[in-house]
């Protein structure tokens, strides 16, 4: 397949690196508003650079695109690729508004396409695994999920001027409660605290709960608002609880820890890592699943339904910190 990545900053050059090696695809393109950055990172990776989707999209016949833009960039690209009928990996969110995201659904839609949505928790083996317990009945119906994701504040200096908190990083945690809980989310109850993200008019923590139809109930913590100093990227980690037992993910780390001269850290062993052999992780191993579906015509692993019930749930989030209430499902059907 010949693929080419649109929007190369921080994770779609981990897209381009990434498919180079793939031997089912050949990287032929990478696209990027900052031209001059398009042209570094084609020059590495030996392949053709342009700064306009439209030209990229025009110029190569192409079979397959990742669209890694900022979100609130994904309806162009995605639709017009949608129209020369590319396979399509996109990255999340797929926009700034549930509005956003209903409009650019219903274009790929009408454009029958399908298309993979980046959401890497479902490839990394830890939750692959947990997916495979529960389907297999291992801890019985799910009862509570206590989710954290909590970084530090370069989020907000790099995120918030242009995205936010929950669409952009507990929007991960969210899918995938979402994507075990056997029952739909019923209501949603969510409170912010804004301090330094008060100029981007976002959140700089928030606490969150949702019930499902079941009764079963989920409580999430995120904030980007650590010192820099934090000796991980990301702190995550996944509880969940079921009528016959318990899942629990702890953690960014794999279990190591370097202290070196600029201190202690717990180096990403599980999102991104940087090996000798290229990029690995769950990012890797989400594209590399991308890649084999596309090639033989099966659904992606997570598509634009399952991505529109997280997107639903964000929207009801930020309405409920908003209105300062529980906000029923029923108002994003
Ligand atoms: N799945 C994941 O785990 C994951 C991780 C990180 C980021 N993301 C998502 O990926 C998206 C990009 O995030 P990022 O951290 O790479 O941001 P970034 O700012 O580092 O990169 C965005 C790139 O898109 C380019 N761009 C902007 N408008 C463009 C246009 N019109 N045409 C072509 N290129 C354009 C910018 O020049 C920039 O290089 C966000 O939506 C983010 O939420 C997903």
């Amino acid at each position: 397949m010949r693929i080419a990545v649109i929007g190369v900053g921080l994770i779609g050059e981990l897209h381009a690196r990434i498919f180079k090696h793939n031997p089912l695809c050949r990287l032929v393109a990478v696209c990027d508003a900052d031209a001059a950055r398009a042209e570094q990172l084609a020059q590495s990776l030996q392949c053709r650079a342009y700064s306009d989707y439209r030209t990229l999209l025009k110029d190569e016949m192409l079979d397959a695109v990742s669209v890694a833009t900022p979100e609130s960039f994904r309806h162009e690209p995605a639709v017009a690729a949608a129209g020369l009928g590319l396979k399509m990996l996109l990255e999340k969110p797929l926009g700034r508004t549930l509005d956003d995201v209903d409009a650019l659904i219903e274009a790929l839609g009408d454009a029958g396409a399908e298309s993979a949505v980046n959401f890497i928790l479902h490839a990394e083996p830890r939750f692959a695994r947990m997916k495979q317990i529960i389907a297999d009945g291992g801890i019985g119906a799910p009862v509570s999920v206590s989710a954290r994701r909590v970084g530090s504040r370069l989020g907000i200096e790099k995120y918030a001027p242009w995205t936010d908190l929950l669409s952009s990083t507990l929007i991960h945690d969210i899918e995938m409660t979402l994507a075990v809980n056997q029952a739909p989310a019923e209501r949603v109850y969510a409170e912010a605290v804004v301090r330094a993200c008060a100029q981007y008019g976002c959140h700089d923590a928030v606490v969150a709960t949702i019930r499902f139809t079941d009764g079963a109930v989920a409580i999430f913590e995120a904030s980007w608002v650590l010192p820099p100093t934090q000796p991980e990227p990301l702190d995550p980690s996944f509880r969940l609880i079921g009528d016959g037992g318990s899942v629990v993910i702890e953690g960014a780390s794999h279990g190591m820890k370097v202290v070196g001269e600029e201190g202690y850290s717990q180096p990403d062993l599980t999102h991104w890592p940087m090996l000798p052999e290229g990029v690995g992780g769950a990012l890797a191993r989400s594209l590399d699943i991308f890649l084999a579906r596309a090639h033989a015509n099966l659904p992606p692993l997570v598509g634009l339904a399952e991505a529109r019930k997280a997107e639903a749930v964000v929207a009801a989030m930020k309405r409920s910190i908003k209105e300062e209430r529980p906000v029923g499902m029923s108002e994003f059907a």
